[in-house]
């Protein structure tokens, strides 16, 4: 009867509303450091697009690009205190969490090309980088692999004696702190969002980070002298509260997956391109002298640079090392 045609009917509602649709929306705040149009920016929105269509808006991503809601240091503590669910730090930045072994990836020359670093990354040593931040309440998941760091200084930088006394802001990382003394530069921590004033201040005299964050940074407009080092690798690791990962119905973290392993596909379509685009715009602009170091220039280069990766073995552990250089043949 019409009783048991209303039943069914508010059954079969009450099942599509529990799949999707008016059951307890989730809220995943996504935070990071970098301007909306950097590659980071730019996925971090593909995903919230991905998230929002395949759960019919029952999960909502809020993207707080540029350090809007916390800058470097801060993010990582709010994502322990849940009080955002995702970041996408650099690799650079998870020495202070007491994760030293991710500083291995910091070490300079240590991939030839990006084949390399995405073997790393994408293989058994990546999956067990990640598998370290779960003691600290944090799940990775994924690597969004960018591309790699040049280094910007008002002076010319073609030799390794080019870079001695010049004060550089680096990342929180001592491998990269070990990485600009060793060839005569003063290192400075700093948070990325402080970087531009810095320069524009004279408080630190350059820095490194891949083309697309100078470009969207502004940096090149000063900056009078860019070259193209290549020393460097820059990837993110994309991270979330481990507790709210964990109380996440199975399919709901099941979409997430699958929206975050699009979202990686997607930056990687994004990366490259962008630092081309990015470095024809800081050519254009006619602010930064770009200087394409030459064979010797480079190997003189990484001739000085590669004592840091015996001088850091405390650091990240020799284990983690011979994986990389196994799994590089
Ligand atoms: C930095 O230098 O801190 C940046 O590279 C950070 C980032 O997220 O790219």
């Amino acid at each position: 009867g019409i009783l048991a045609t209303f039943l069914t009917g508010a059954l079969l509602l009450g099942g599509s509303a529990a799949a999707w649709g008016q059951a307890t929306p989730i809220t995943i705040k996504f935070s990071h450091v970098v301007a909306a149009d950097a590659p980071k920016g730019k996925a971090a929105l593909q995903f919230k697009k991905l998230v929002e269509e395949r759960s019919n808006g029952r999960v909502k991503v809020e993207v707080y690009p540029n350090s809007q809601l916390y800058k470097d240091k801060e993010e990582l503590e709010a994502l322990q205190l849940g009080a955002v669910q995702m970041l996408a730090p650099t690799i650079s930045k998870f020495g202070p969490l007491g994760v030293k072994e991710f500083e291995v990836l910091d070490l300079p020359y240590l991939f030839k090309d990006m084949a390399e670093a995405k073997t790393i990354t994408q293989g058994p040593v990546g999956r067990d980088l990640l598998a370290k931040l779960e003691p600290k309440g944090i799940v990775g998941l994924a690597f969004w692999d960018n591309s790699f760091k040049q280094m910007t200084a008002n002076t010319p930088m073609r030799t390794p004696g080019d870079f001695k006394g010049l004060k550089l802001r680096i990342q929180s990382s001592k491998v990269l702190d070990a990485q600009m003394r060793q060839i005569g530069a003063l290192p400075q921590v700093m948070a990325f969002s402080e970087v531009y004033q810095a320069l524009q201040t004279g408080v630190v005299d350059g820095q490194e980070n891949p083309i697309t964050n100078i470009y969207t940074q502004k940096f090149h407009e000063v900056q009078k002298h860019m070259t193209l080092t290549n020393h460097g690798y820059h990837a993110y690791v994309v991270i979330v509260n481990k507790k709210f990962w964990g109380d996440l119905p199975a399919d709901v973290q099941a979409m997430l997956t699958s929206a975050m392993a699009d979202s990686s596909a997607y930056f990687t379509d994004l990366a490259a391109k962008d630092d081309e685009e990015a470095l024809a715009g800081i050519r254009q602009s006619g602010k930064t002298a770009i200087h394409t170091p030459t064979a010797e220039e480079l190997a003189a280069l990484r001739t000085a640079l590669l004592p840091v990766h015996d001088k850091m073995k405390d650091r990240y552990g020799d284990a983690i090392l011979t994986a990389i250089n196994r799994a590089l043949g």
